[in-house]
Order: C-alpha cells, then sequence, then structure tokens
C-alpha cells in the first residue's frame, strides 16, 4: 500500500522520470480516455484509433485527429505542466519527462527533455518515405488529406501509436526508468502498458514510486507514495516541498 502521510524529499542530485497521462491536460479541457464522458465512449477505439481503421474509413480517422489538432488552438498549459518545467529547471539532464499525451502542452508550457511515447497530434508521417511532417498551420486544419512533400503519397498519416502499434523510443524509456532514483506518474489510469507496466521496472530497479491522480489508478498498490487529487491543485505545492531542502 502506498504511503500518504510521511513528506517525501528529493534531491537536487536525484534522477527523476515522470510518466504523464491524459489526467494532467484535463483541467485544460482536453478529455480523458476512460471517463464516463471520455474519448472511447464517444469514439470506438475500433473505428479510430487502429491501423485497420486507418484502412478501413481514412476520413473518419482524419477528421477525428484533425478536431483534436483544432482543439489545440483553443487550450492551454494548466499549473501541472508548469510544475514539471519547475523540476527540469532545477534537475537539467538528470530529468526525463515521458508523456502518453499526444497534445503539446508540455512544450507549451516548456518542458524540453520528453518522449511522447505515444505520437504528437502535431505531426504527420509518410507511410511511403516515412518522413515525418509539423503540420499545425491553420491551412492544413480542414477535412482535406495532406500530401506528403517529399514523395508522391497523397495522404499522409497521423504520427500517433494507434493500437496494435508499438510505442515510440522504447529502449530510451527503458533505459531512463532502470536509472531513475524517482518514478513519478501523474494523471494516468495503469491501463495501457507497456506505459502502465514502468512502474514495476522502476521498483525492481530501487525507484520511489510516486503517484499524483485523480482516483486510484490500476496498479495503485504498487506505489511508495501517492497522492489524490486534482494535479492542477496539488502537484504545486508537492513540487515545491518535494525539493524544499535542495
Ligand atoms: P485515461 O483516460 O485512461 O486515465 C486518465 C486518468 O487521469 C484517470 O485515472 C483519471 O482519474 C485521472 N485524472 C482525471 N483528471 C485528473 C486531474 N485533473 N488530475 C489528475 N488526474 C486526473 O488516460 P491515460 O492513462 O493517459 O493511448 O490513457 C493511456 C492511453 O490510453 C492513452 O495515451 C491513449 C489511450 O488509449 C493511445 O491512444 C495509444
Amino acid at each position: 500500500m502506498p504511503n500518504i502521510h510521511i513528506m517525501l524529499r528529493i534531491n537536487s542530485d536525484a534522477k527523476v522520470v515522470v510518466l504523464t497521462g491524459a489526467g494532467i491536460s484535463a483541467e485544460s479541457g482536453i478529455k480523458t480516455f476512460r471517463a464516463s464522458d471520455g474519448l472511447w465512449e464517444e469514439h470506438p477505439i475500433e473505428d479510430v484509433a487502429t491501423p485497420y481503421a486507418w484502412k478501413k474509413n481514412q476520413q473518419l480517422v482524419w477528421n477525428f485527429y484533425q478536431q483534436r489538432r483544432k482543439q489545440l488552438l483553443e487550450v492551454q498549459p494548466n499549473p501541472a505542466h508548469e510544475s514539471l518545467v519547475n523540476i527540469e529547471n532545477k534537475l537539467i539532464d538528470n530529468f526525463l519527462l515521458i508523456t502518453q499525451n499526444v497534445d503539446d502542452l508540455h512544450s507549451r508550457a516548456g518542458s524540453k527533455n520528453i518522449i511522447h511515447m505515444h505520437g504528437e497530434l502535431r505531426l504527420l508521417r509518410c507511410e511511403e518515405c516515412l518522413g515525418i511532417f509539423d503540420m499545425m498551420e491553420d491551412t492544413h486544419l480542414t477535412d482535406d488529406f495532406v500530401a506528403c512533400p517529399e514523395c508522391d503519397n497523397e495522404r499522409l498519416r497521423p504520427h500517433i501509436v494507434w493500437f496494435h502499434e508499438m510505442p515510440l523510443q522504447l529502449q530510451e524509456i527503458n533505459q531512463a526508468v532502470e536509472e531513475c532514483d524517482f518514478f513519478i506518474t501523474i494523471g494516468t489510469s495503469g491501463h495501457v502498458t507497456p506505459a502502465a507496466g514502468l512502474i514495476y521496472l522502476a521498483k525492481s530497479s530501487g525507484a520511489t514510486c510516486i503517484g499524483v491522480n485523480l482516483e486510484h489508478p490500476l496498479n495503485y498498490d504498487e506505489y511508495d507514495h501517492f497522492y489524490q487529487g486534482k494535479a492542477g491543485e496539488i502537484l504545486p505545492n508537492l513540487v515545491e516541498n518535494w525539493f524544499s531542502n535542495s
């Protein structure tokens, strides 16, 4: 069972890996996936988030991600995103942010050392020449497909890791988690592997595991410390306390 009372301290020379999920962007106005009004209720996974869906109905999949890209223009980072920038500013190279989120709120808040393990809404990928392109120009945010600027493929695909596909940069992720002193997850339900399994790697490598979430995640019992609440409300104070000696 996680400890919910003892105050934790993190030294300025500690190695910290943070894993974020949809919950960290919820207070910015982006829907999570598994809430009762979440994205997967309105848009079944098999319709919009698998390679088969893309083969079967490209327009439907394209429109789904275009809607989500347009939403990025309306939302802003919240205090939880900003707290992670504060941690990175203290630890510099000893900090890695792994996010399952495909929004760009971490980088807009100012985080630098980020791995987007499930891809990025801002990017498109060519399945022919494998080029990756930034597409966040307003002129691209329509229902029209975007052609590859480098080959004759007329339809770039979202640079999103769909179900049945491999998450990105797994080797780097595993290495950083194995080497960290503190593994902190924020706003993730623990339903989707391999992200949800990283806590086991962190624990077996000796890291202290900390969770910040609105509800108990599926892997709740694995945490050494758990803080329940809205990340935007509780993370700024937690970060201040964790680093108050350094
Ligand atoms: P989920 O929707 O599964 O879980 C979001 C978690 O955030 C839940 O446990 C909520 O309780 C918590 N939460 C909600 N609001 C919060 C807040 N303000 N502060 C803190 N926590 C809050 O989202 P993920 O765990 O990110 O993958 O889902 C993982 C992956 O499943 C996603 O990356 C996506 C999805 O299918 C792909 O699309 C490949």
